[in-house]
């Protein structure tokens, strides 16, 4: 990457209309894994402000020198949007030259934080997950719920079902509508939490975040051989069923640690390993069928930043985007 003077800007509707594969970006996040693996990535814990109650906006830098990437993204999170009709998830981030330190691209960040997030829940199932799981469990049927269905079709070959609850009707109906007509799988829409995780091979949770939540799945509806990934911290699963797992990962440790200082997730198990460890073998995945495993995803630049480089290479190639000057 060089370029010096002006800045390549690319708005969500450009990223979307580069029609870069979910398998592709599954692949680029599961290598910056292998890279954090390999001591290689800078991905210091995310620093936020709260402008509001249960909102937040982070700043997320990460520089993976093997793929020339170095940059932040700048993400909020705000409950209340959809409210008023606006996304949960906004932001830019910002790709800097790794020789110079210019800025060379400035991009909306929504698409990224989707499909990041849905390719690291992919990676994680890929190595935790039973090769056979069928049943996918979606709580909260908003952008993730969708960005992790995507995911985990291309890794989880034999899905046929997913078990889709949302608190909101029309959200789920829609969820419901729309999953169908993209994905051959049968999409049925579950009546409570309880009947989207029981039985479900993997159970994604993607509802709200809270400072101090009040969880409500136990122990004994995860499934034997399960595999789950909250999005959405220790806001859905109590202290119980997270200590019910054999094995119990997250994707950063250290960034886990730090959030723990700040108030969150008070409850939680020893952690087993870190999801870079696992990608990496230095650590067992999966070891039997029975095993109930949970990998907690706090969301990691290296997985922003890998997947901007795949954005921004393609954007040059296709010539899409507007030059700003510096
Ligand atoms: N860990 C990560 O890397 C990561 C990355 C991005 C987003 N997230 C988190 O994922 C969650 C979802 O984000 P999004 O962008 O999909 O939001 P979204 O607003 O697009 O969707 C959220 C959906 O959850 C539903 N919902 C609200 N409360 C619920 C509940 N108790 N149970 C079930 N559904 C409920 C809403 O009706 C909505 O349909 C947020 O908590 C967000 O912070 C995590």
């Amino acid at each position: 990457m060089s370029s010096m003077g002006d800045i390549l800007y690319l708005s969500r509707a450009n990223i979307e209309g580069l029609k870069i594969s979910t398998k592709d970006v599954i692949q680029i996040v599961e290598e910056a894994f292998l890279e954090k693996a390999a001591g290689r990535t800078e991905v210091p814990p995310k620093p936020g402000i709260h402008p509001q109650r249960n909102a937040f906006i982070h700043a997320m830098p990460a520089c993976i020198p093997k793929m020339d990437s170095a940059g932040v993204k700048w993400v909020s999170g705000f409950p209340d949007n959809p409210k008023h009709s606006l996304p949960y998830v906004s932001g830019l981030l910002i790709l800097n030259d790794s020789k110079t330190g210019f800025p060379i691209c400035v991009m909306d960040c929504t698409w990224i934080t989707a499909k990041r997030t849905g390719a690291a829940t992919a990676v994680a199932a890929k190595h935790l997950a039973r090769e056979d799981s069928r049943i996918l469990g979606i709580l909260g049927c908003g952008a993730q719920g969708r960005s992790n269905l995507e995911a985990l079709s291309v890794t989880c070959r034999g899905l046929e079902e997913v078990r889709a609850y949302d608190v909101s009707e029309e959200n789920l109906h829609e969820y419901v509508e729309e999953m169908t007509a993209k994905h051959g799988l049968k999409i049925v829409p579950a009546v409570s939490p309880r009947k989207a995780v029981e039985n479900s091979d993997v159970v994604v949770t993607a509802g709200p975040i809270f400072k101090h939540p009040k969880p409500v799945i136990e122990a004994s509806w995860f499934k034997k051989g399960g595999f789950a990934c909250p999005l959405d911290f220790d806001s859905y699963w109590k202290a119980e069923a997270m200590h019910s797992v054999d094995k119990f990962c997250t994707d950063d440790v250290e960034q886990l640690r730090y959030y723990q200082q700040q108030g969150y997730f008070s409850g939680i198990p020893e952690v087993y390993a870190d999801l870079s460890e696992v990608v990496s073998s230095k650590k067992l995945g999966r070891e039997n069928s029975s095993e109930r495993i949970m990998s907690m995803h706090l969301g990691l630049a290296i997985e922003d930043m890998a997947t901007a480089t795949l954005v921004y290479e393609k954007a040059k190639k296709l010539k899409v985007g507007t030059r700003l000057p510096l």
